[in-house]
């Protein structure tokens, strides 16, 4: 990722503590705050369904302070967050339908241990500036499109209203208790280091992967349309959140290029890969029930207040997330 030159000044010298921080989304942005010259702190619990990957962090594991340790574990959450200029909280269980067959793990994640960390924040590090992973999943099926942030919040599984939880608990905290929290609200994120395993993470990680071994890939339904965030868009998002005030107490959509089927994604990443097959089947029956349909955002809010657009197209996050994938793919599957 170029490296926001215009961010040196906030960053530099600064303390940051990023949960999730083997993850998709957490490594790149540590990638990114380490090149700032933060000082920066991870971690992680490495359960092996979640995204979070040991190879996730190879060339900077010397560069940064890793802790393999659980958010749920209260008593360790004070000594993780004295001292830390800026919180990127990122952990999360990730998986709809494991949230539909675990709830309960996924409120301890998503909800109890949000606002442990919160209350940590509150005790021992009251003026901490926070940036929080929300989700669009919590707007539940769109009433019309594009979905801005004034759209009504009916989450249809148990991750979107634990993910709603975690949110309100950050602005709470932000409202009340004088932590100065953000919170982004991201749509389907792809680029590399996700999880490509299987579709826990991203229907498109299962996706690369069958492409890349040669097999033919599922596309469920295939007429949905979708938006999709590359992942140096997605991390800028979160660095410009952080380092403007304007942003405190706030929510923000993400969102990408044109809207675009699941379909004529699956063409386009055959047409980038120079081959490969897909088939399409309707969509099961136990996801039927929590699926959102079409969604796309409106992210005019945060392209207003901050400045952030996203700057990569389609063709070029499938064509650099191929990329990543063909050279790495042993340490992902
Ligand atoms: N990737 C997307 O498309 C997307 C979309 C919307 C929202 N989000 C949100 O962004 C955040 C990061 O997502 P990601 O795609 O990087 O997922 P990810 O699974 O790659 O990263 C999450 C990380 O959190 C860690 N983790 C989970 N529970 C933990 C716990 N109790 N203690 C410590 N670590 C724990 C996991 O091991 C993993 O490394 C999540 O909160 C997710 O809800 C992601």
């Amino acid at each position: 990722m170029a490296r926001p030159l215009a961010l040196l000044p906030f960053y530099a010298g600064r303390r940051v503590l990023i949960t999730g921080g083997y993850g998709f989304i957490g490594s790149n942005l540590a990638r990114s705050l380490i090149d700032l010259g933060a000082e920066v702190t991870l971690i992680d619990n490495l359960v092996p369904e979640y995204g979070g990957n040991p190879r996730n962090l190879a060339g900077i594991v010397s560069r940064c302070r890793i802790r393999r340790g659980d958010l749920r574990d209260r008593a360790g959450l004070p000594r993780l967050v004295r001292g830390q200029h800026f919180l990127f909280n990122l952990a999360g269980q990730t998986s709809h339908m494991d949230s539909m067959s675990d709830p309960e793990t996924d409120l301890e994640i998503n909800g109890r241990a949000q606002l442990s960390i919160l209350e940590a924040c509150r005790l021992h590090n009251p003026s901490i500036r926070v940036v929080f992973a929300s989700t669009r999943q919590i707007y539940g099926k769109p009433d019309s499109l594009p979905v801005d942030e004034t759209h009504p919040l009916r989450p249809v599984d148990v991750n979107g209203i634990n993910k709603l939880a975690g949110e309100s608990f950050h602005l709470l905290y932000s409202r009340v208790h004088g932590t100065q929290a953000t919170a982004l609200r991201l749509t389907n994120t792809i680029g590399p280091r996700m999880r490509i395993r299987d579709a826990r993470q991203t229907f498109v990680g299962v996706w690369i992967r069958q492409l890349l071994e040669g097999r033919p890939f599922e596309v469920w339904g295939g007429e949905q349309l979708r938006d999709f965030t590359y992942i140096d868009d997605a991390v800028a998002a979160f660095l410009q959140a952080g380092a403007n005030p304007a942003a405190v107490g706030r929510v923000f959509n993400l969102g990408g290029g044109p809207p675009v089927t699941l379909r004529a994604l699956a063409d386009l990443l055959v047409e980038v890969n120079g081959g490969g097959r897909y088939v399409v089947r309707s969509f099961p029956a136990d996801r039927k029930p929590i699926d959102i349909g079409d969604y796309y955002a409106d992210y005019r809010r945060i392209a207003r207040c901050l400045g952030w657009r996203p700057r990569i197209g389609l063709r070029e996050a499938l064509t650099l997330t191929l990329a990543y994938y063909r050279r790495e793919l042993r340490h992902y599957v």
